[in-house]
């Protein structure tokens, strides 16, 4: 396993100089005849967090799922830590908008299921699990079912589901849009805390703008569909650690939001002209 490149720096930025960790090669998706994106080329260094933004049905969750080996390109290739994506992979860490846990197991069981399915001994999973809740502060938690916790404290469990097996990538799609403003900005904070400590490569994607700036180092537009492709790509050069409520304050921060949604406003708007 790899580690994240960690910037001796005490602020960090970019993480220009890293490896590359997941590559998206002029990679192209189609349903039957609808080609959803074309043509993409993107690039996540390792410890990059990278957030995708566009329009409501653009193809976000299509590329995160070619990334994940859940979707095959129509053409192109997808790579992670240089080995070409072929099937379901294990390296990835996978962090949904929807409840993934399972509701007949507890927090504990949820979180020992990436471990299981590795074949990690039964003391060492438990114990791993227990470091795990603790760690995303939900010790004393561990024998609670789903619909005993919080939606808040659900996301937690995922979290530590995700991130357990110490993925080289981590993938998110919208894993915080149906929590409340204020729950929300908790997450995204719990999540930048969990991810300085150990850096992986990241690709979020989100329909939100203020969360993409706010979390990633570099934030990529998609093009409204069908045909989606990245059209602009910002770098994101506030320093770390963020207060994810507190940076949205920040002149650096309202700049960068207006230029990016200068880019991604048209894309929305052709996106509810093509709705019917
Ligand atoms: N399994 C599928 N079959 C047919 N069309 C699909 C399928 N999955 C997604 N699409 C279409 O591809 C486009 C991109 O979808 P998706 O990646 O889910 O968008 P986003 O995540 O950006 O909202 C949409 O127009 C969607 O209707
Ligand atoms: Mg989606």
């Amino acid at each position: 396993m790899s580690l994240a490149v960690v910037n001796p720096m005490p602020i960090q930025t970019g993480q220009q100089n890293a490896k590359s960790m997941v590559s998206i090669d002029a990679v192209t998706m189609s349903f039957g005849s609808y080609v959803a994106v074309q043509d993409v080329n993107l690039t996540v260094a390792d410890g990059e967090f990278l957030a995708i933004v566009g329009p409501t049905g653009c193809g976000k969750s299509t590329i995160l799922n070619a990334i994940a080996g859940l979707l095959k390109p129509a053409s192109g290739t997808v790579t992670i830590d240089s080995a070409p994506v072929k099937g379901v992979q294990n390296d990835i860490g996978y962090l949904f908008q929807q409840d993934a846990l399972l509701p007949w197991k507890t927090s504990i069981e949820n979180v020992e299921l990436g471990l299981l399915f590795k074949g990690v001994s039964s003391a060492e999973r438990r114990e791993r699990s227990m470091n795990w809740l603790a760690k995303v502060g939900l010790k004393g938690f561990e024998h609670r079912y789903p619909h005993q916790l919080s939606g808040g404290q659900r996301k937690r469990v995922q979290m530590a589901q995700a991130l357990i097996s110490g993925p080289k990538v981590i993938l998110m799609d919208e894993p915080f849009s149906a929590l409340d403003i204020h729950t929300r900005h908790l997450m995204q904070n719990e999540l930048l805390r969990l991810w300085q400590e150990e850096r992986r490569a990241v690709v979020m994607i989100t329909h939100d703008l203020e969360e993409a700036i706010a979390l990633g180092d570099r934030v990529a537009i998609l093009a409204a569909g069908p045909r989606s492709r990245v059209i602009e790509s910002f770098p994101v050069e506030l320093e770390r650690p963020r207060d994810v409520a507190e940076i949205k304050l920040d002149p650096r921060f309202m700049d960068l939001y207006r230029n990016i949604w200068a880019s991604l406003r048209g894309e929305v708007e052709k996106s509810y002209e093509r709705r019917d």
